[in-house]
């Protein structure tokens, strides 16, 4: 899969420790996100990552900062655009199910490592279960206000 991923400063390391998972199991990963420790400022990383997914030029979006939170509000401005923070992998798993999210956010403050990639793993090993869920995110899609 083609994967877009942004971080902002308070993750660096978690975003390399993402690539390289993503690499080493045949992955290609955009990098829009800083490589530096100097603060800066997450929505330029996840509009850039958003408007990739938006565009469907990547399967899906990794944003990562200290929360994960901000990263998510910024992204789901983006028409299109289902982000959703995930601290474990079993709302990673429903956010794909039910939510069909195309963006996956984490803190690299509040989760480590491995638990990023247990998140990673069950995003990515889940599929839209479409039906009912699809009418929901109709109307979700119905409420935003122009297109892309
Ligand atoms: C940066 O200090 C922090 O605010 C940012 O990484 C993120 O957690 C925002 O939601």
């Amino acid at each position: 899969m083609k994967i877009a991923i942004g971080n902002d400063h308070a993750a660096v390391e978690m975003k390399y420790a993402m690539i390289k998972y993503l690499e080493n199991h045949g992955h290609e990963v955009i990098n829009y996100g800083t490589d530096k420790s100097e603060r800066c400022d997450y929505p330029e990383f996840a509009l850039k990552v958003a408007k990739d997914v938006a565009a469907n030029t990547v399967d899906f979006g990794v944003l990562i900062c200290g929360t994960g939170i901000g990263m998510s509000i910024a992204a789901n401005k983006v028409n299109g655009i289902r982000a959703a923070v995930c601290s474990e992998p079993v709302s990673a798993r429903f956010a794909k199910e039910h939510n069909n999210a195309n963006i996956i956010c984490f803190g690299a403050r509040i989760v480590g490592e491995q638990m990023a990639i247990d998140i990673l793993d069950s995003y990515m090993n889940a599929e839209f279960l479409e039906g009912r869920h699809q009418n929901r995110i109709d109307i979700i899609s119905k409420s935003e206000r122009s297109a892309l």
